[in-house]
């Protein structure tokens, strides 16, 4: 009796799925149109940062706040796609350019349906970043810099990991044993290692209302 087959590693199913004989359906909405219905503009907030560094938590924060100005808005969690969209990739270089990959595509989609998304992934390599980047008009990308130190995050180490990367039990962690390279010119970099999740938020409302995505409250 033949083994039964194992599980497609990543590398077997892109090689198959190279599309061939396809071509470019134009939408009959537009996203002029749903920015006009909706009355907001999409973008794409990228929140980048170490592990622990509290992007998923100012990414959230960040949405709730849109959300109950009447934004349409949504948050993709590094965690979260990792249990669905991106369950068969790991941590080695090339899976999180994948990721990364994945993430940069399905984030266009969601500038495309008019919906401020919001994404929380440690995207460790610039050179992955810059490439979600320059999938979407200059503008529609705006890379928010969590920045913590990891002496910060290792000292929170709300999962559990740091502890487990440094004693090898979690391989090619980052920070620990996998690079992070900081983003050089980000559009926007919030210390959240040094100040509270309130004023995070208010940096990056901010940051969005002085650039024309949203619009103030009337007072
Ligand atoms: S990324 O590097 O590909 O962008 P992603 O944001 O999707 O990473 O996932 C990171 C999350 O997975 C971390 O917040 C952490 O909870 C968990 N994780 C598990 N293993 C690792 C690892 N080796 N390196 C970094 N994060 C890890």
């Amino acid at each position: 009796m033949s083994a039964a087959p194992s599980t497609p590693t990543y590398g077997e199913v892109t090689n198959q799925g190279a599309s061939t004989n396809i071509a470019w359906h134009q939408a009959s909405v537009d996203r002029a149109a749903r920015a006009l219905q909706r009355g907001h503009r999409s973008a794409i907030l990228w929140f980048t940062g170490l592990s622990g560094s509290g992007k998923s938590t100012l990414a959230n924060a960040v949405n709730s706040a849109l959300f109950e100005r009447g934004l349409s808005c949504y948050v993709l969690d590094g965690d979260n796609v990792r249990h669905g969209l991106c369950k068969d990739l790991g941590f080695s270089d090339t899976a999180r350019e994948e990721n990364i990959r994945r993430i940069g595509e399905v984030s266009k989609l969601f500038l495309d349906a008019g919906v401020v998304v919001l994404t929380a992934f440690v995207s460790p390599f610039k050179a992955d970043r810059d490439k979600a980047r320059a999938l979407v008009e200059a503008g529609d990308f705006i890379e928010i810099h969590c920045a913590a130190d990891l002496a910060v995050c290792e000292e929170r180490d709300t999962k559990g990991l740091y502890a487990k990367a440094r004693t090898g039990e979690i391989k090619e962690f980052t920070g620990i044993s996998s690079p992070y390279e900081a983003p050089a010119s980000p559009e926007l970099l919030v210390h959240t290692g040094s100040q509270n999740l309130e004023e995070s938020v208010a940096t990056v409302v901010a940051y969005l209302e002085i650039h024309g995505i949203i619009t103030a409250p009337a007072s």
